[in-house]
């Protein structure tokens, strides 16, 4: 049975154990969501993100995109980000990279991609601000997978530049924001144990947009 039809008997299946557990299922979720995470990931099929985390419906926002970029001006991720703090009021933004990521990879080859070098470009310069210490990694596979740790660092970073985050953590307290990395060959989340206040202070050096 090909994938698109499977997906439609899976659905059914679904509805039954829900219903089966919980007959009230549908109708909570109806109610509304109140989600406490806002998660950016990488859309790679692998990473699941509700799965590898283990959390329900209603628990998790999600954004997914190639290599999990925060763009300034992806107007996408940028409203995900706003709706999500300014609307759904979530205590922690993670953005969750992961090891063997295609996007990264390719970012680090010689080559052109088309219409991809735009968003290979936020990578590259991932790359660019890391140069000295990525250069000096000659085991390629390493360097890959630091350029990955660096990629979630930097796209948190750019989480903590913007407006909506900045005024409402000191408003509020919240949200904190996380770098996480999955690692496909062994299914493990690891934090990056990003200093969030720490890094939220040196970045309004520059980009205090909180007033
Ligand atoms: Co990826």
């Amino acid at each position: 049975m090909p994938i698109y039809r499977k997906v439609f008997e899976n659905n059914q299946k679904w509805i039954a154990e829900k219903k089966a557990t919980n007959k009230q299922f549908f109708a909570k979720l109806a109610e509304g969501q109140n989600p406490d995470v806002l998660y950016i990931g990488c859309s790679d099929s692998r990473v699941t993100a509700e799965d590898l985390m283990g959390v329900k419906a209603g628990e998790v926002f999600v954004h997914r995109n190639i290599a999990n970029v925060i763009s300034n001006n992806d107007l996408s991720v940028m409203s995900v980000i706003e709706y999500a703090v300014a609307y759904l009021h979530v205590k922690y933004i993670v953005v969750c990279g992961h090891y063997l990521c295609g996007g990264v990879e390719s970012a680090m080859q010689p080559k052109d991609f088309g219409i991809l070098n735009p968003w290979l470009r936020n990578i590259r310069d991932v790359y660019r601000l890391h140069q000295v210490e990525l250069d000096l990694i000659t085991n390629e596979k390493q360097r890959f997978k630091r350029l990955v740790e660096l990629n979630v660092e930097e796209q948190a970073f750019n989480v903590i530049k913007t407006a909506v985050v900045q005024k409402s953590f000191l408003e509020t307290g919240y949200p904190t924001v996380h770098g996480w990395i999955f690692d496909v060959e062994t299914g493990e989340l690891i934090d990056q144990n990003i200093d969030f206040t720490e890094k939220l202070g040196c970045i309004r050096e520059i980009y205090d947009l909180a007033e």
